[in-house]
């Protein structure tokens, strides 16, 4: 039966992973998968979620199935988080949202659903974007394509070809975008860029499908959101993809959401009845630990106020790492200009580092990036940045 089956490639940032626990070099430094590490090295168990796990424990529940869509205070919360409590699609019932397995899993929901809606519709990703986007939409069924997106001379974003080609897209185009901190490059639109595109996604009916797992990581919740708002007061109908792996720490308890914004009430209502088909054909219903937790935090003023200051903490301290590979880069000889790396936002800096100088990163010296060239800088800490700093230097 299995005699035909070829052994598929690692994956190309979880693959990592497995390479990187076999690897016996004692002073190894995993900078490739997106996993905020803290000033110890360690992967931190937020006090929030701590206080939260033992509020939850001291009143022990029997753990039924969840609803197909998931906890209902969770996916309340989530509305209230990615939209606002009081705005305007979130109190007129038109935005349908389903917990899912992380936002990798809340990709996969919506593709499913899109497929169905639209089976002839192409998908366009950044490029670069986060790896997984393309797998997840072709293994949906859709092709996937690329819009233009960074441009490696300027270092930065090549904003006039980004909009020919969302220009040149096909009516009903999926258009996968990333709200902030964008995966791998860690450079986002500007607010007026954005107004730009979201004129273009209008004016062309594409169909926007907003990425955005890294809420709170460029300048805070609100400033990192405020994309969201600016897609519901253009008056568009997209989809919404959240994860609270990075922003909880929770990244082993899948808590993500899908959220759609349809035009009406009874539209959402729809539209939640084909989500809840999705998510019934494949894997039933979510799991409750994680999204009981992160409910319980977002409903609690005291924990909630607790979560975004250890966000800010997250946050504060990459910026600080940033800071500190950059000097440590020039003090280990490196004369080319590397500021672009407080320049970049969110968890991951793209370092233009050449695949073979990143598997000889890996080989020599043990620091593993993924082979674009893209490294979690929040994973390096006063401990290790030097001696990433120093074997950089050696692969420049
Ligand atoms: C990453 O880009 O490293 C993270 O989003 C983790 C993942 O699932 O790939």
């Amino acid at each position: 039966l299995f005699t035909a089956v070829e052994l598929a490639p690692r994956d190309p940032i979880l693959g990592l992973n497995e390479q990187f626990a076999a690897d016996t070099n004692p002073q190894k430094v995993n900078l490739g998968v997106g996993v905020y590490f803290d000033e110890n090295g360690k992967l931190p168990l937020l006090a929030a979620v701590r206080k939260a796990e033992e509020a939850l424990q001291a009143e022990p529940k029997a753990r039924g199935y969840l609803p197909i869509d998931g906890l209902p205070a969770y996916d309340q919360a989530v509305k209230e988080l990615v939209f606002g409590k009081e705005s305007e699609p979130v109190a007129s019932g038109r935005v349908a949202t389903i917990q899912a397995l992380g936002g990798t899993g809340g990709l996969k929901v919506g593709a499913d659903f899109l497929k169905k809606l639209s089976p002839d519709a192409k998908v366009l990703i950044s490029n670069p974007s986060w790896e997984n986007h393309r797998a997840i939409f072709n293994n949906a069924g859709f092709e996937v394509g690329t819009y233009a997106y960074y441009d490696a001379a300027q270092r930065g974003i090549d904003f006039d070809a980004l909009l020919a080609d969302l220009n040149a897209a096909a009516e009903k185009t999926v258009v996968v975008l990333h709200a902030c901190c964008h995966n791998p490059t860690g450079y986002d639109l500007t607010p007026a860029q954005w107004d730009q595109v979201i004129e273009v996604v209008k004016a062309r009916n594409l169909t926007p499908f907003l990425d955005m797992a890294y809420q709170g990581f460029s300048q805070g919740l609100a400033e990192d959101g405020a994309v969201v708002g600016k897609f519901v007061a253009a008056g568009l109908e997209f989809l919404v993809s959240t994860s609270f792996s990075k922003s909880f720490s929770l990244y082993g308890e899948r808590v993500g959401a899908l959220s759609v914004v349809t035009a009406s009430k009874e539209e959402a209502a729809r539209v939640l009845s084909q989500l809840k088909i999705v998510i019934r054909t494949n894997y039933s219903n979510p799991p409750t630990h994680g999204g009981a937790v992160v409910a319980y935090v977002l409903g609690n003023p005291e924990l909630r106020a607790l979560w975004e200051q250890e966000l800010g903490e997250m946050r504060t301290r990459i910026k600080a790492m940033r800071q500190q590979l950059v000097e440590g880069l020039k003090a280990a000889g490196v004369t080319q200009d590397q500021s672009f790396i407080t320049t970049q936002v969110g968890m991951f800096s793209y370092s233009g580092l050449n695949k073979d100088q990143m598997v000889r990163l890996r080989n020599e010296f043990g620091v593993y990036g993924t082979d674009s060239g893209r490294i979690c800088v929040a994973a390096l800490n006063s401990k290790n940045v030097d001696y990433v700093a120093k074997a950089i230097a050696q692969v420049i």
